[in-house]
């Protein structure tokens, strides 16, 4: 097919390309849409250029085996997978380019085994279609589960569906978080540090793990922060959304629980996290449902369990709701650090808007004039403002067509939609902080509002 046939936008970004011929971000992209359209020879060429770039080559060494797949080349699409998971043993959708690449080598077995482990640590990446077909191709259609010493297949052996994970490739560090030096500093000092030196911290008489707690508005971190705690410690991150996985919970909730940290102490070192703890720690006394009192009692179980014989676990919760959180869950040895993590100041503003533009074509943008115009934004407000000047600027290129970088009208365009969410959240917090702050433990929100003049 001759590229005058394709969609416009991709002819232009061809064009683009040509210009800017290092871009590899631009280049998978385009490698992307080359998939999509069915032309994968072409799309090959452009993945192939990409796979040694750190930053994309992750995603390129994915296409490569995709392409090959398509093309009729598994040994060519196994070998990509090879080279990707040699890097990264853990990566979910490499494991599941190298289920297909097995499956088309007629190794359904392990084709089967590496979907499994994908669709575990990514239940995202469940495809029932494909997982039939392995099953029916693969000689024992029980393979799935693991047959223990005493023989007969082990449910305890079988993937536990609750526990998605980051693999080692995904890792974030706290130089991809803006600012929050002073929260970066406590996590060091009270996790990283012991995490790595347990040795030294243990001959002090201290204790390593224990639990976390993250709060404050939404959008600020929390959760980014969480996994790049794990990412400094080099621990594997596992990701619980407690409000996905409640429902699931009710009936065998306490076993599965109970399965969640084994399977944390079994991958240690490990961070366990769970978002949106309050779905769990909601003030008993609004509970009305005896099965959600029975998880609580549980959970609360396990992270006494945890401080005393946990070693190299770290459990981290998080909240924008820290009032709706019991206050049996911040005793000692449970969640007995509580960090608030604040919006951005006008530095680490700087900071997050240099981070989400990295690796896109800028115009010379004056990130501190942005900054400035942006008190009270959240982290997550300055991704959607970049992401909305992006795609302006994309619109222009293909208006013009020709590579338009993000220009200061751009954000100033997108400025005018994007809406910050930090202050509703404070008009809430300002209360607690005022009239329920008995225990002190809205102090850091207290000084916050009064600092900022809230
Ligand atoms: N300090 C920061 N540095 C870099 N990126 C940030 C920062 N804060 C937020 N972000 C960006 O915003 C996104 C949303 O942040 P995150 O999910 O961590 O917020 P949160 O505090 O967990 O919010 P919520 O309470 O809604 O769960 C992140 O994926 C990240 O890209
Ligand atoms: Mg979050």
């Amino acid at each position: 097919m001759d590229d005058r046939a394709l969609d416009p936008s991709l002819t232009l970004l061809l064009d683009a390309l040509e210009r800017t011929p290092d871009n590899h971000a631009l280049r998978v992209h385009v490698a992307n849409l080359l998939v999509a359209a069915g032309r994968h020879a072409d799309a090959l060429k452009h993945f192939r250029q990409c796979e040694s770039d750190p930053k994309v080559g992750t995603e390129a060494q994915l296409g490569v085996a995709r392409c090959t797949l398509a093309i009729g080349d598994a040994e060519a699409s196994l070998a990509a997978c090879e080279r990707l998971l040699e890097a990264a043993p853990e990566h979910p959708k490499g494991l599941v380019a190298r289920a297909r690449a097995k499956h088309a080598r007629g190794q359904h077995k392990e084709a089967l085994a590496d979907y499994d482990r994908a669709t575990t640590l990514d239940p995202q990446l469940a495809e029932p279609a494909l997982r039939d077909a392995l099953i029916r191709d693969a000689s024992d259609p029980r393979a799935r589960f693991r047959v223990v010493s005493g023989g007969g297949p082990s449910p305890e052996a079988a993937p536990s569906a609750v526990i998605p994970e980051t693999s080692v490739a995904d890792r974030v560090t706290f130089a991809d978080v803006g600012g929050l030096d002073e929260v970066k500093e406590k996590i060091r000092m009270r996790i990283v540090y012991p995490f790595a030196n347990p040795e030294m911290f243990k001959a002090f008489g201290k204790k390593v793990g224990g639990g976390i707690l993250f709060y404050g508005p939404p959008g600020c971190g929390k959760t980014f922060l969480a996994k790049a705690t794990a990412g400094e410690c080099r621990a594997h991150f596992i990701n619980v959304g407690l409000h996905e996985v409640l429902d699931m919970w009710i009936g065998n909730s306490e076993k599965q629980l109970h399965q969640l940290f084994e399977d944390a102490r079994r991958r240690a070192p490990s961070v366990l996290f769970f978002d949106e703890v309050d779905a769990l720690g909601m003030q008993r006394a609004k509970l009305h449902s005896g099965s959600m009192r029975g998880v609580i009692t549980q959970f609360l179980a396990e992270l006494d369990g945890f401080a005393s014989r946990n070693e190299r676990v770290l459990v981290i919760g998080a909240t924008n709701t820290p009032w709706d959180l019991d206050s049996a869950f911040r005793r000692p040895g449970r969640f007995d650090q509580v960090l608030f993590v604040p919006p951005p100041d006008r530095p680490a503003r700087v900071q997050i808007l240099r981070l989400k533009t990295t690796g896109k074509p800028v115009a010379d943008l004056d990130f501190d004039a942005i900054a400035a115009q942006t008190e009270g934004w959240s982290g997550a407000d300055l991704e959607h403002l970049i992401d909305s000047a992006a795609e302006h600027a994309l619109t222009q290129s293909i208006a013009r067509g020709s590579l338009e970088p993000i220009t200061a009208a751009h954000v100033e365009k997108a400025r005018a939609k994007v809406r910050p969410t930090t202050r509703e959240w404070f008009s809430t917090a300002r209360n607690y902080a005022q009239y329920a702050n008995e225990a002190g433990q809205y102090d850091d929100i207290a000084d916050y509002i009064r600092r900022n003049n809230y």
